[in-house]
């Protein structure tokens, strides 16, 4: 702004008192108009302050999208006004404006030279539309040149986490607090698995325990499995706990429907063959296994061969679809006692969320007949809360009780530092 520009600037200033409403907002438009700002519009507005000239902005990681998960991440890791630190947005009508109280920097004003990682904000799949944003997203950054290794999706907590602590530093005091507000407030791409690991997680730290497992019965392509590997990896750096991790599945795709249990309305045998599971298992890191047949016939050799107290199974995922198959993958906790956590985390993919889906057929039905059948095992539905907001999966989510695990006799000492199900 001139000298001149100014000194109208405060002359309008001393003048507004003596206009109506209406004359006012108009002077204080145009006096903002004369101070280089606008009127902030919603969530957005444009920065107070100029953007500072490019070649000072020269971030080591960046958020890109200007979305309310941006501003959590923020948040936990303490990230407003580092130094090394930018959030950008690709959409030109939110460049230089704050979000959230978050200045907003086009992706182009940013000097890459120091650039370690971009995080991408926006949900990889979810919905039809955000998967759509998503896919612009990569795209965009693949067009600037970024090599896909800078890239990370918040469906890999584990490599966003590993990032970010190269340029936050942090007490171990913060670091687990990272673990739990992340999951608590959903700021991962997968919450029920993240809140389902995390628990499986605290239940192995009040058996003073540094390992847990997890299974998936159902894993497709994959993108489900890949993202358990994640989040155990950011649950290992953040709480301390080790995952191993096993993903069950025909390769094939469904069985074929055998009656109405399964649903031949919804299900028809041969959907969801893996595409590949070879090429899934070489992206698989080393804790993670993938067992290929139908798990009626793989289950049983697997827990005579697991047989490892030191890493009970503290998470599980059903997603066979279908009632026969989950006869099959429930049998996993008729597994000996020491070979299972003493509460399991179990999420149930297909039980409750469909008009057709009910306790008569299905999962719900293999659920039923399973508690039905065993005294000192029982799978239970909870409906449960992670942050304020009521969502869908958390109807999903079940807990088994292993009421003859020596823990829920009374017969092992519990540390009772972890009392988990406070903290949500
Ligand atoms: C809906 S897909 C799983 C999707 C995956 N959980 C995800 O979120 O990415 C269901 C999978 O269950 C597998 N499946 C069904 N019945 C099975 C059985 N009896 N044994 C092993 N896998 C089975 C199918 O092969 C299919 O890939």
């Amino acid at each position: 702004m001139t000298k001149g520009e100014h000194e109208a600037a405060e002359n309008d200033a001393e003048d507004i008192s003596v206009g109506g409403l209406r004359d006012l907002e108009r002077r204080v438009r145009e006096l903002e108009r004369l101070l280089g700002r606008r009127a902030a519009e919603g969530a957005v507005s444009e920065a107070s302050h100029p953007a500072p000239p490019a070649a000072a902005m020269k971030p080591r990681i960046v958020f890109l999208g200007a979305e309310p998960r941006a501003i959590g991440l923020i948040e936990i890791y303490g990230l407003a006004d580092h130094p090394d630190f930018a959030l950008a947005d690709r959409r030109p009508d939110f460049n230089g404006r704050q979000f959230h109280g978050q200045k907003v920097f086009g992706f182009d004003e940013l000097a890459l030279d120091r650039l370690e990682a971009v995080v991408i904000t926006e949900d990889p799949v979810v919905i039809k539309d955000s998967a759509e944003e998503y896919a612009g997203a990569v795209g965009f950054l693949r067009r600037k040149g970024l090599p896909p290794g800078q890239v990370i999706s918040v469906s890999e907590p584990g490599k966003a986490h590993r990032a970010l602590s190269r340029v936050v530093a942090r007490t171990a005091e913060h670091n687990r607090q990272i673990g739990h507000l992340a999951v608590r407030r959903n700021l991962y791409h997968r919450s029920h698995y993240a809140y389902c690991m995390i628990l499986a997680a605290e239940t192995a730290l009040q058996m003073s325990l540094a390992k847990v497992s997890a299974v998936e019965f159902g894993v497709y392509r994959g993108s489900g499995l890949k993202n358990m590997c994640e989040i155990a990896d950011f649950i290992h750096q953040t709480l301390g706990v080790e995952f191993r991790i096993y993903g069950f599945d025909t390769g094939a795709g469904l069985p074929a429907v055998a009656d109405w249990r399964d649903h031949p309305e919804i299900w028809t045998g041969g959907t969801y063959a893996m595409p590949d599971f070879t090429e899934l298992a070489a992206q698989l890191p080393d804790n993670c296994e993938l067992i290929i047949g139908d798990c009626k016939d793989t289950l049983a050799p697997f827990l005579r061969a697991y047989g490892s107290a030191e890493a009970p199974i503290g998470f599980v995922s059903l997603d066979v679809d279908q009632y026969h198959s989950t006869v099959s993958a429930l049998k996993l906790f008729s597994a000996e006692a020491t070979h299972l956590a003493p509460v399991i985390p179990v999420w149930v993919d297909d039980a409750y969320i469909g008009v057709l889906q009910t306790t008569y057929a299905g999962e719900g039905l293999a659920i039923r007949e399973f508690n039905e059948q065993h005294d000192l095992r029982k799978i239970e539905q909870k409906v449960v809360r992670t942050d304020d907001f009521p969502r869908l999966w958390h109807h999903c989510i079940h807990f088994a009780h292993i009421f003859d695990h020596p823990m829920r006799q009374g017969r092992m000492p519990v540390n009772f530092e972890y009392f988990y199900h406070t903290a949500y």
